[in-house]
């Protein structure tokens, strides 16, 4: 919605876009002769992840940690963004039964409740896994250790009975490398090779309707690993033990990029009868060769009819597990990094405008012989904003010499200058924050025309 202050003209909700744009570009024109000019630009097309993903058919989650929740910006923009939630660690057994038959639900619970409060799917991770275990499971004699595996899994699976859509039953349990042997760990070395099978047999008892997925790293191409877990799959739909989904964590680097075969690997799993899900994504790096690379995860999921959602492993850079690598969508201010763009773009989503609004508002604050001093007021709409855009136009030959509490990109005539916030462009719904800009009129005293706030 296009409105016009403070002279009282308003929107024209019945015109096309076109014109209502045409009109408010002339008004503004005037407007900005007359020295006041309020612009209140809707983000264009809008586009979140999960909203691009779900018109493919796909989900697009992230992994959330309970104990940022209460971070307005974490909880905003996981809500703008995201349709699914993997518990980052409040799920694993050490979070849930570090004592033997205590279990302990409450961090995992703010988690699930608060997801499928706002219409959000669930992934559950994880129920048998070597890593986060706590000591005394290691401690068990074989026939003790079988029950408690069991006994874990029943009864988690029934705590969440109903509210999760996929649960990674058995998480890593293969080797690295070229061999293609299973994983030492208490359930391997103890119950042995079918101790993944009874996990799987188990917990399709429990909740028939959750799908179970087998969930690995370094599975992402063809290799001696991921033979070894398709001939697991292969073997367990050939006998009937119940598995689902095979879940590709996609924690990838400069050592472990991307694989080349990475949608023919997919496929062949697919081609078992599974789906096939992008569980822990993420991708160390910057800029456009990051976000090239997470263009190409997200077309081989949807070159690929059974790969049914990308979870990222984290909302933002500063709380991922590998921080330094800066491996996920948003920096550590929230702001939307190339990636970002290129998920979007690649899910087929436009990246015209995140799904909040704002408006600009032009004041002189000083002025003087031979210049003055403009501030730009951005105040976001009804909804939060992550960050916003404001262009502001001076007339030749008139330049700019000076900019604060905003970060200008200039166009090559050196007239306008596109200013996003200098750090956090984070506002609350209906705060408010402003640049300033002194210019040197060199003898035109013309007031800057300031374009349409554009939120994201
Ligand atoms: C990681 C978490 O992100 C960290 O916070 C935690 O300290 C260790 O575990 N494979 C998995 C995930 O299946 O559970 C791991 O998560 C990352 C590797």
């Amino acid at each position: 919605m296009v409105q016009i202050s403070p002279d009282g003209i308003s929107a024209r909700p019945h015109l096309p876009a076109c014109t209502r744009r045409a009109l408010s570009l002339v008004t503004a024109g005037v407007l900005a002769l007359a020295g006041v000019v309020s612009l209140a630009g809707p983000a264009e097309a809008v586009g979140t992840l999960g909203n691009a993903a779900a018109a493919k058919g796909r989900y697009f989650g992230t992994a959330v940690a309970a104990h940022h929740l209460g971070e307005a910006q974490y909880a905003s923009t996981l809500d703008a963004q995201f349709d699914s939630v993997t518990p980052e660690n409040e799920m694993k057994w050490d979070a849930i039964e570090s004592t033997r038959n205590s279990f302990n639900y409450s961090s995992a619970d703010q988690i699930v409740n608060r997801a499928r409060s706002k219409g959000m799917k669930v992934r559950g991770h994880t129920l048998v896994w070597h890593s986060q275990l706590p000591g005394w499971v290691g401690g068990l004699g074989t026939a003790d250790l079988r029950t408690a595996m069991n006994n874990h899994i029943t009864q988690v699976m029934t705590h969440y009975k109903g509210k999760i859509d996929s649960w990674d039953v058995v998480n890593e349990a293969y080797q690295d490398g070229s061999s293609g042997a299973r994983r030492s760990s208490p359930f391997q070395d103890k119950l042995g090779n079918g101790f993944i099978e009874e996990a799987f047999r188990t917990a399709r008892a429990v909740d028939a309707g959750a799908k179970l997925c087998y969930n690995d790293y370094n599975t992402d191409g063809q290799n001696a690993k991921s033979n070894a877990v398709y001939a697991m799959v292969k073997d367990f739909k050939q006998r009937g033990v119940p598995i689902d989904c095979v879940g590709f964590q996609s924690h990838f680097n400069s050592n472990s990029p991307v694989p080349s075969d990475y949608r023919a690997n997919l496929q062949r799993f697919a081609d078992l009868g599974v789906d096939v899900q992008i569980t822990e994504l993420d991708i160390e790096g910057s800029g456009s060769s990051q976000a090239a690379s997470y263009s190409s995860v997200v077309n081989a999921c949807l070159a690929v009819t059974r790969c049914t959602g990308i979870t990222v492993w984290g909302v933002t850079d500063k709380y991922s597990w590998r921080s330094s690598g800066t491996p996920l969508l948003f920096d550590g201010n929230y702001n939307k990094k190339p990636a970002y763009d290129a998920v979007l773009t690649a899910l087929g989503g436009s990246t015209g405008g995140g799904s909040g609004s704002c408006t600009a508002t032009y004041t002189q604050t000083a002025t003087w012989n031979g210049g003055f001093n403009g501030q730009v007021t951005i105040k976001a709409g009804g909804s939060a904003i992550s960050s916003w855009t404001v262009p502001v136009t001076v007339t030749s030959p008139q330049k700019v010499s000076a900019t604060w509490n905003g970060s200008p990109t200039w166009d090559t005539s050196g007239n306008v200058m596109t200013v996003k916030p200098s750090g956090n462009g984070y506002l609350a719904a209906g705060a408010s924050t402003s640049f300033g800009f002194t210019v040197n009129t060199n003898g035109n005293t013309s007031t800057p025309a300031v374009g349409s706030c554009t939120a994201s």
